[in-house]
């Protein structure tokens, strides 16, 4: 779909559909009330005649009204007469999308007079998300069922610097975009060296990738994660990106490490057939810190940003590591596999101590489809955030309201930590009691991040969408932490 800016012009003269805005208690905004006149009066009459009060994404059909160019004119509710907002305007351009994707009409006109080019160009983002399709191996869709509009165009008063201002916009899109994209593809397409190499290209933004496999990471005595991988015939990566954006390169960097298991089996403990096909998306903690990584370098944000992601795919086979078997992690530390299909920490916990060992971060974020618990705990709505850093930790949570991406802290309890240990090695890497499990594993890795300020997402409830419930995040791969963690780093350590 193209995404443009033109010059408000009279709504009777937008070409398409066109969208308009109408708040609650009958506030019609600027164009609403105007296609209200030259429609001699139809909007309210179509508002009296039906249940449409304004809620937000409530949505009302005007067809073949006199007075405008347009068969179609969409009346879309924007809540309370509030200010405004970038956010208003976003969810504006997503919920008329949805309401006219497939409608039939190949443009439609986003009515936005009097908004700043700001909120222009974040309509566009809006329009942008909510349009996202992964519809790569659907190759018998007649014309019918697939989307009918091909141009999107926002009409408002500053073109030139919605344009300008969209830029920004449009990596933060790019960003969601491709993590989306990664947590899509089947696991026969997207395995770790795949994987890797689409990180690798873009190296064309700016960005130094470097992927290291099975021998440079056996050198670097990372059996943690290795142990996962050795059950796969697909080789293991550690990928490793570097943005340097800070006005001075060697400033000491912020890092981000997500859990990239391309797919989890659950290995010798292997999970029942039921649903786990789920399982493909098992790296969707790599899949938002490469689209991290895609946006920042995108924007070129003014910050030295390190992401690290751990691809491995855990499969039962021959050569799988068994229930029982001890690793040595980077860190010397040795961990008894009592569950191979507790993966994710034995990743993470290499991934991790390799960060910090090589790059002294300011902090460091990791993100993990980590735990089922932390479903049943929180839901689809909600990641759950653990933090060594009170700091980290409330400028993520804000972060997260900014975006909506929904966040919830959680307590690291030292008393659950005990709950770790075992005879045979340094520690295990499940507690064999039931509760907690989202804490415990949060517990484990923090065995792994020698006391540099960290937090951890475990965003396994929130990396897929059954369905849609949100205008910017249709079903499927949601690209949940590229929007916070973007945002993180925009507010607290650009300049
Ligand atoms: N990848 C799973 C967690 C998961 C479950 C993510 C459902 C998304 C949806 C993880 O590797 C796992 O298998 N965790 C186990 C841990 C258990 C063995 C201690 C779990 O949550 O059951
Ligand atoms: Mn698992
Ligand atoms: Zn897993």
């Amino acid at each position: 779909m193209k995404i443009e800016f033109i010059p408000a012009s009279s709504v009777s003269e937008a070409p398409g559909a066109v969208a308009v805005l109408a708040l609650e208690e009958g506030v019609l905004s600027f164009a609403a009330e105007e296609l209200d006149q030259v429609t001699g009066g139809a909007v309210r009459r179509a508002i009296a005649a039906s249940r449409f009060k304004g809620k937000p994404g409530q949505t009302l059909d005007l067809l073949a009204a006199g007075g405008i160019i347009a068969g179609r004119a969409l009346i879309v509710g924007g809540g309370a007469a509030a200010e405004f907002t970038g956010e208003a305007a976003e969810s504006f351009a997503a919920h008329a999308y949805q309401a006219l994707k497939m409608s039939g009409a190949e443009q439609v006109s986003l009515m936005l007079p009097g908004a700043t080019a700001d909120q222009a160009a974040q309509a566009a983002f809006g329009a942008r998300l909510a349009a996202y399709r992964f519809d790569r191996y659907r190759t018998k869709d007649t014309e019918d069922k697939k989307p009918s509009v091909q141009r999107f165009t926002i009409v408002c008063d500053d073109p030139k610097a919605a344009k300008k201002a969209s830029a920004m916009w449009g990596a933060l899109a790019d960003g969601v975009e491709f993590t989306r994209d990664l947590v899509s593809e089947p696991a026969n397409i997207l395995y770790p060296e795949e994987f890797a190499k689409r990180v690798k290209k873009l190296e064309k933004l700016g960005l130094e990738v470097e992927i290291l496999g099975e021998k440079e990471m056996k050198k670097l005595g990372m059996g943690s994660l290795l142990g996962v991988g050795q059950g796969s015939r697909r080789e293991s990566q550690l990928v490793v990106c570097q943005w340097k954006g800070a006005k001075d390169k060697d400033e000491q960097p912020i890092a981000f490490v997500g859990k990239g298991v391309t797919f989890d089996t659950g290995g010798i403990s292997i999970k029942p057939a039921g649903g786990m096909e789920d399982m493909k998306w098992d790296m969707g903690g790599a899949g938002a810190v490469a689209g991290l990584m895609c946006a920042l370098a995108g924007r070129k944000a003014k910050a030295n940003v390190i992401g690290i992601l751990g691809l491995v795919e855990n499969m039962p086979d021959g050569n799988a590591q068994r229930p029982g078997d001890i690793v040595t992690s980077m860190s010397g530390q040795t961990i008894e596999v009592i569950n191979t299909d507790a993966e994710g920490r034995l990743v993470l916990a290499d991934a991790l101590w390799y960060c910090q060992d090589r790059f002294k971060p300011k902090f460091m974020v990791d993100l993990a489809t980590l735990t089922g618990a932390i479903i049943v705990a929180l839901g689809n709505d909600m990641a759950a955030v653990y933090s060594t850093d009170d700091t980290l930790a409330d400028n993520l949570l804000a972060a997260s309201k900014a975006e909506n991406e929904g966040l919830w802290r959680m307590p690291l309890p030292p008393a659950y930590d005990k709950l770790l240990d075992t005879a045979a090695a340094d520690m295990k890497n499940i507690t064999g009691v039931s509760g907690g499990g989202s804490i415990t594993a949060a517990l484990f890795l923090k065995r792994f991040v020698n006391d540099v300020p960290w937090a951890h997402l475990d965003i396994a409830g929130v990396a897929w969408r059954k369905g849609s419930t949100n205008p910017t995040v249709p079903g499927g791969g949601v690209g949940y932490g590229v929007r916070l963690l973007n945002r993180l780093v925009a507010d607290n350590y650009e300049g």
